[in-house]
């Protein structure tokens, strides 16, 4: 008689609240149809050296509504891994482990690290299926990601208690938001918090064109404002050059320039690092208004997930083990159309889901006069 499947969950990348309601649908839909569940530990280091746990159904008890990852997450590459102070290949070492396992089928939750993580597994012959999760919600080909509702709904209510300290003071205040090279979150959040500017990555700005617009609502006796501002989002000088750097250090993979680039890069980011407070200062100088800067950080995503991210974790993980049953493997279980789709780990590794400077978001903040910074 053929063994029950055996199959392994990991969560890697950053994390957020959503994963442990995955983590409970592919589990429980798992263990109702015969299979076993192995969870390990703190994304691929815990494959690479054997760290899980049983997820059984006590395991899996109360943590639909529990923030974070049971298993712990990291960012850890199969190919490059930190071992006993050296960087070691690691793929082999996870590959044999997997067999070892007796593993059916490996599901890997994360974003778009993960995600290129996950397709050199794919090619080394595993049968992986991936669950979308990341605040950025920038990952390709799924409408939304796991996290990405939750983290909206904490810097929305963020951006709105920012208004009444702006009023007060007749400040003008500044939100960093979280979103790596995207805008989603930053423009999600800022539109239904009603902030006066929105600066995204997709978008770069220019400081003269923020100040103008802050000095139109003066103008109009409106002394406040609030900018939410992607933590990569950029002036239009600044996203020249790193287009460039970018460009350069694809086109050189392998060379001598290749270093070059990379610390040029490195530079750019290190240099962007300051960029809110840089932005701040300008618009004080440039308006005559006080200035101040909410870097919002790590509470984006922290606590229980929403309403919209437990649902959306539970039907993307349901089918997940559909999928395992049908053997159906190198593929990410996107949310398109509000329906669960199984789409190409191929297709979604490397390619990230920007903003269209057409998009309806765009126009819709515009329409309201919200000022984009162009
Ligand atoms: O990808 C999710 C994210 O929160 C990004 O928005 C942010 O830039 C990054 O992770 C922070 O990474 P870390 O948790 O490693 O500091």
């Amino acid at each position: 008689m053929a063994r029950n499947k055996h199959i392994g969950i990991l969560t890697a990348g950053g994390d957020c609240p959503g994963l442990n309601a995955a983590i409970r649908s592919v589990g429980k839909a798992a263990l109702s149809r015969g299979m076993e569940v192995t969870g390990f530990k703190d994304g691929f280091r815990g494959l690479a050296q054997n760290f899980c746990q049983p997820l059984d159904k006590a395991a899996l008890a109360s943590i639909l509504t529990v923030g974070g990852t049971i298993l712990g997450t990291g960012r850890d590459k199969p190919h490059r891994m930190e071992m006993d102070g050296e960087i070691r290949d690691m793929t082999d070492v996870i590959v044999e482990n997997y067999a070892r396992q007796q593993l059916d089928a490996l599901v890997i939750m994360g974003g778009g690290g993960t995600h290129k993580n996950a397709l050199r597994l794919v090619e080394k012959g595993l049968n992986i299926i991936t669950l979308p999760k990341t605040i950025d919600n920038d990952l390709a080909l799924t409408d939304t990601s796991i996290g990405f509702d939750t983290a909206l709904g904490i810097v929305t209510e963020v951006v709105d208690r920012l208004h009444s300290t702006a009023h007060s003071h007749h400040r003008i205040i500044v939100a960093e938001i979280m979103g790596n090279r995207a805008g989603w979150l930053a423009l999600g959040a800022g539109i239904a918090g009603g902030a006066d500017v929105i600066l995204i990555p997709e978008i770069p700005y220019e400081v003269e064109k923020i100040a103008a617009a802050i000095q139109r609502r003066r103008d109009h006796g409106t002394n406040f404002s609030i900018v939410a501002v992607a933590e990569g989002a950029m002036r239009v000088a600044d996203a020249a050059s790193y287009a460039a750097a970018r460009a350069l250090k694809k086109s050189t993979k392998g060379t001598l320039e290749y270093e070059q680039a990379k610390c040029e890069l490195a530079a750019i980011k290190s240099h962007h690092g300051g960029n809110t407070w840089r932005l701040s200062k300008q618009l004080e100088e440039l308006t005559k208004l006080e200035a101040r800067v909410t870097i919002l950080g790590y509470l984006q995503r922290g606590g229980t997930p929403s309403a919209n991210d437990r649902l959306l974790a539970t039907r993307l993980g349901s089918l997940c083990v559909d999928l395992i049953e049908q053997e159906c493997f190198g593929v990410l279980v996107a949310d398109r159309g509000g329906v669960a789709t199984p789409v190409p780990i191929t297709d979604v590794a490397g390619n990230l889901k920007l903003i269209p400077p057409d998009h309806a978001w765009v126009q819709s903040a515009r329409q309201v006069g919200t000022c984009l910074g162009d």
